[in-house]
């Protein structure tokens, strides 16, 4: 396996991030072009375009042997998590970024041959930068995020759309057995709460490569547990569902829904 140098990478793609979010902010203020995609609920803006055509032209001017999966358009190429592979959500809850302006995260994460080693979740309106490295532990806002405390269930905030009790309906039970749910519309944001323990858990049934890799790289370092809703590994290379969760909320989470 290759080396490359973590520290510089982990500190380039700060930077990065940081002047993305100058680009962000100067084209909030002007009218830029939103696209819907699939269906009402996935838009796309110019923006979100932008954003990653910045991450690619630094790349791949700057590390020409790594590879960038993009959600708008530069996933296409990636087949598969040889060598060095970015992951990059260049806006994450674009339809909080149309409707709220604020609420959004650029979302990135690092993985060689498989293997997450960079995190970076940046909240673009708060200034909030959650970053991790692998086996050096995750920081928020440079300060160090302690490994995540045992919690019971009975005393937990949990995140999912109200929608996925339709899918579920023992969604319901957390309801009742939890101390409330939450919903914020930005994966990757609502796994760095898990992270620094703003939240316990996290639930999703359809999510990307992109809405989980740097979230999914900030929770191995503080101890979190992700799995897709079957309990079994998420690949990045296709959608899964996901449960991103404190190890001791997640085992009682699981009981509640294996219950019968
Ligand atoms: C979406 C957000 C949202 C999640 C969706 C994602 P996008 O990402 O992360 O919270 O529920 O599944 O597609 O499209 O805003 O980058
Ligand atoms: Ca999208
Ligand atoms: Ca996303
Ligand atoms: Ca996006």
């Amino acid at each position: 396996m290759d080396q490359f140098d973590r520290l510089e990478v982990k500190e380039n793609a700060e930077r990065w991030a940081r002047e993305a979010r100058e680009l962000i902010v100067a084209q909030m203020k002007e009218t830029f072009s939103i696209t819907t995609k699939a269906h009402q609920h996935d838009l796309v803006t110019d923006v979100d375009k932008n954003v990653e055509k910045f991450f690619l032209d630094k790349i791949s001017h700057t590390y020409s042997d790594h590879r960038l999966m993009g959600e708008e358009g530069s996933f296409e190429e990636i087949k598969n998590l040889d060598g060095v592979v970015w992951i990059l959500d260049p806006i994450d809850g674009t339809i909080n970024f149309v409707q709220q302006k604020s609420n959004f995260a650029i979302s990135i994460g690092i993985f060689q041959d498989g293997v997450p080693i960079i995190g970076l979740v940046y909240d673009v309106m708060r200034d909030e930068m959650f970053l991790s490295l692998k086996g050096e532990g995750a920081t928020l806002n440079g300060i160090k995020i302690e490994p995540i405390p045992k919690v019971s269930l009975n005393e937990s905030l949990l995140s999912f759309n109200a929608g996925w009790m339709l899918k579920d309906r023992k969604l319901e039970w957390l309801l009742e057995e939890s101390r409330g749910i939450r919903s914020y519309g930005v994966a990757s944001l609502e796994m760095a709460y898990v992270a620094c323990g703003r939240l316990e858990a996290y639930i999703s049934f359809n999510l990307a490569p992109w809405d989980m890799a740097g979230g999914y790289a900030l929770l191995q370092e503080v101890g979190g547990i992700v799995t897709n809703y079957n309990g079994d590994p998420l690949t990045f290379l296709e959608k899964d569902t996901m449960i991103a969760a404190n190890p001791w909320v997640y085992k009682e989470i699981t009981e509640v829904l294996n219950r019968k």
